[in-house]
């Protein structure tokens, strides 16, 4: 496996650059809705390597995109961990809240590895399906982002995460450790098992104190990085911190990632100014940032929007990506005519 992507994460400037989308599986294709609808539930649905490598496959047969991600979700590690979730039809994810007694008692990461099992028969699967030529995206959600689901239930506002931080300071240091220690296990599986890339979604990371912020999301980003180091682990790391504005000052530099997405709020220069240098000495990757909306509507809408992240990227090394996850309203019309414009390259 090699071509743009791969190349990129190293920091090498492709153009045209590679292109995929965050939820590029997802309900905006009417094949997925089908696949969907085989499975009890969503959990289930991740579960299910056969499911899991169905969808994964679909935007990528439809649309060509120059990477595939694995086709599970962010909450499975604290479902592994033993915190109950679920996903309730049109409301999201909901968890069972975590009480600060309880995070001492969270699963081990040798028990996630086993009871995640199907997630990594899924990498294996849809490696030996998918062209050779287009690496496979392995991920989970970043240790802040998924202690907000499990300490509130939900996502949405962080108010009541930050104050069971600010309540309970070494509850949080130890239910954000136990979190990276789980997801190295389960980011180095995904490798093992055939993922090229790793990706660690840090959803929640808007509106935190700049102390606050290097405390739980950079640490146990680092933490996460450092891990899979020391384990041998050099498949390329990416991190999405979404919404971290001028928290991004030497994100790279301080987490030890190769590349580092980049949200709709923020510009991609602005981005790469402040995002430091990485510890091999290569340029830092960026990746994203246009508004998932453009594809709701299409149109000149679109085209400007591509047209406005193009300009932004010529010789840097740049991933196109969305600067959120597309949308269920999206039309698929219109992600087609996306990769024709960018592909294009003008
Ligand atoms: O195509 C891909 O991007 C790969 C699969 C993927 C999913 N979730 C599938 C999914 C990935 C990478 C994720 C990551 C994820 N999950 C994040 C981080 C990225 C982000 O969106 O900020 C988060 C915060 C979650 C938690 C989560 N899972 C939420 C908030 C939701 C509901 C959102 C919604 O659109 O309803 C989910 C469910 C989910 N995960 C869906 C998909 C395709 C939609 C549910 C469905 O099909 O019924």
């Amino acid at each position: 496996v090699k071509g743009g992507f791969l190349k990129v994460l190293a920091g090498e400037p492709v153009w045209p650059p590679p292109l995929w989308m965050m939820r590029q599986a997802g309900r905006y294709l009417p094949e997925y809705r089908e696949v969907r609808s085989r499975a009890r539930n969503f959990l289930d649905f991740c579960y299910s390597p056969a499911l899991a490598t169905e969808v994964t496959l679909q935007p990528i047969r439809r649309f060509g995109f120059d990477a595939a991600i694995l086709f599970s979700d962010i909450l499975v590690v604290p479902d592994a961990m033993g915190r109950k979730v679920s996903f309730v039809e049109g409301e999201g994810p909901l968890l069972e809240p975590i009480g600060v007694d309880e995070v001492e008692k969270l699963a081990n990461p040798e028990v996630v590895l086993q009871r995640l099992g199907p997630v990594y028969e899924a990498v294996e699967r849809i490696r030996g399906a998918l062209p050779v030529e287009i690496p496979l995206i392995g991920f989970c959600g970043a240790p802040w982002t998924v202690a907000t689901y499990m300490i509130q239930g939900r996502g949405g506002d962080r108010t009541p995460s930050r104050l069971f931080a600010y309540r309970n300071p070494a509850e949080m240091v130890l239910l954000l450790d136990r979190l990276a220690d789980a997801s190295v296990v389960h980011l180095e599986a995904q490798a093992k098992a055939g993922a090229n890339a790793l990706q660690i979604f840090e959803s929640w990371a808007e509106g935190l104190p700049p102390a606050a912020f290097q405390d739980w999301v950079v640490r146990p980003i680092r933490r996460i990085v450092d891990g899979l180091r020391q384990r041998g682990v050099t498949t390329p790391i990416i991190g999405f911190p979404r919404g971290a504005g001028l928290n991004l000052q030497n994100f790279a530099g301080l987490t030890g990632v190769d590349g580092v997405g980049i949200d709709t709020a923020t510009s991609i220069k602005s981005a790469r100014a402040i995002l430091g240098d990485r510890a091999d000495g290569r340029q830092i990757a960026t990746q994203g940032a246009m508004d998932p909306q453009a594809l709701v509507t299409g149109g000149a809408t679109l085209e400007r929007a591509v047209q406005n992240t193009l300009a932004e990227i010529h010789g840097v090394p740049h991933v196109f990506n969305l600067g959120h996850g597309i949308t269920p309203d999206a039309d698929p019309a219109n992600v087609a005519r996306f990769v024709d414009l960018v592909r294009s390259g003008t």
